[in-house]
């Protein structure tokens, strides 16, 4: 056997070259097969209890893609006004990106995850993991769009800044989404505007365990602090070859 299978070698082509990029070619326009076949691989993605609980809004009105860029630039502002030290993005990119997709999750599959439903505090506790397993059900289906988007030679763009109560509430209505679901995430892809750079990444000997967590990989509360003071806007926002 070949230390790397052809099928592994052309998986992780696609893995590596997956990369962030906020701002796309503006007159491009997706094929309605390309946006078939992202969420045909969002559709076999694995899913607790099989319940797949997720439905994709493919956005083609440029009004809904502009309005989608004013409300996150609108965050934008109200995190610096609070003065949240979180290295916004420019959410600009959204108006113009050629693919915008709008991911909505049922938490209500949660009580189809193994949970009591009696309110009681053991119920609370299987509640609480049984939301992790909706989470991970849903980001496993974006992963896999987004994989597909990258193998069809889209630069890719994960946002998640739309979680808030407020920005749901004026979002749901826009998009006819029923009010019992969550916008949990949007899609946007497209072609690169600006060739895509590649972030730094850890080794795979700062994550990789055997047997045992190992304790020297084990960061401190002050090491994570100075991580996020220090090296968090270079490593979100550089090419990995200019991280020191
Ligand atoms: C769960 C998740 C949430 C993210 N949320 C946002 C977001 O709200 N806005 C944004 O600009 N990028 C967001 N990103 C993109 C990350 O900043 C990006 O993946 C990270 O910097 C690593 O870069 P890479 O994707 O090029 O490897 C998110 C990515 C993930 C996986």
């Amino acid at each position: 056997m070949k230390a790397e299978p052809d099928q592994y070698t052309s998986l992780m082509a696609v893995v590596r070259n997956r990369m962030t990029n906020r701002a796309f070619k503006p007159d491009c326009t997706i094929p309605t097969q390309h946006y078939e076949m992202i969420l045909e691989a969002a559709r076999h993605a694995p899913s607790g209890a099989n319940a797949q609980p997720w439905h994709y809004i493919v956005i083609t009105e440029p009004e809904t893609k502009s309005l989608l860029a004013d409300r996150f630039k609108a965050e934008q502002k109200a995190r610096a006004r609070v003065k949240m030290k979180f290295p916004t993005p420019n959410y600009e990119g959204i108006r113009s990106a050629p693919g915008v997709i709008i991911v909505v999750a049922d938490f209500r599959f949660i009580k189809a995850f193994p949970v009591l439903n009696d309110g009681s505090d053991t119920d609370r506790m299987y509640k609480q993991n049984a939301e992790r397993i909706l989470l991970q059900s849903v980001a496993a289906s974006v992963m896999s769009a987004h994989l597909a988007a990258s193998a069809l030679g889209y630069a890719v763009w994960w946002i998640t800044a739309i979680g808030q109560k407020a920005i749901q509430q004026e979002l749901k209505p826009l998009l006819a989404v029923p009010d019992e679901l969550d916008i949990i995430d949007i899609m946007c892809f497209g072609p690169p505007l600006k060739a895509s750079y590649k972030r730094w990444k850890k080794d795979l000997n700062q994550i990789l365990h055997w047997d045992r967590f190992d304790p020297a990989l084990f960061p401190t509360d002050d090491d994570i602090d100075t991580w996020i003071r220090e090296h968090r806007h270079h490593v979100m926002y550089r090419d990995e070859s200019r991280i020191d």
